[in-house]
């Protein structure tokens, strides 16, 4: 499938409340649309950085402002849209096949990823121009 960016959606996660606070278990299968073999988090980023800057070719993530907020900006080569995530029960859903941005990160901001891989450099696209091209040789740009 060439993927395009509707079919990244924001994801309502669960939240068990109590007057203690909110606790947010996500369980593969259950929670999640793919099953997670790998979280990273990025915290202390900059003012005025801009994460991410690549597509993967297999790779799944859900991408959660666990705290504070920022923006990811996703692209199918064809289309882009702009996400804002500030909540720690809403999470990003990026298919394989997505351009990726992260930024306006706050001060403090937490950004959580659950992926569907271990790390592998060769799952990545790190330049824009190979990245149309990989789009336009699965026939969708
Ligand atoms: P990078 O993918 O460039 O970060 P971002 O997309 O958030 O800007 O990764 C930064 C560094 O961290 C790079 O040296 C690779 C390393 N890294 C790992 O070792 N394991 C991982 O799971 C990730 C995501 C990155």
């Amino acid at each position: 499938m060439n993927a395009t960016i509707y079919n990244c959606n924001v994801l309502t996660l669960p939240k068990i409340h109590n007057r203690a606070g909110n606790i947010t278990a996500l369980n593969n299968s259950l929670d999640l649309p793919f099953d997670t073999n790998r979280v990273y988090y990025l915290y202390d980023i900059p003012s005025g950085e801009i994460r991410g800057g690549h597509a993967h070719k297999a790779l799944q993530q859900l991408i959660v402002a666990v705290s504070g907020s920022f923006d990811v900006t996703i692209d199918d080569g064809h289309n882009k849209k702009t996400v804002s995530l500030n909540q720690p029960n809403f999470g990003l859903h990026i298919i394989p096949g997505i351009w990726r941005d992260l930024s306006n990160f706050s001060s403090g901001a937490i950004c959580l990823v659950l992926a569907s891989h271990p790390y592998d450099t060769n799952d990545y696209i790190r330049d824009y121009e190979a990245f149309l091209q990989y789009k336009a040789v699965l026939g969708c740009s």
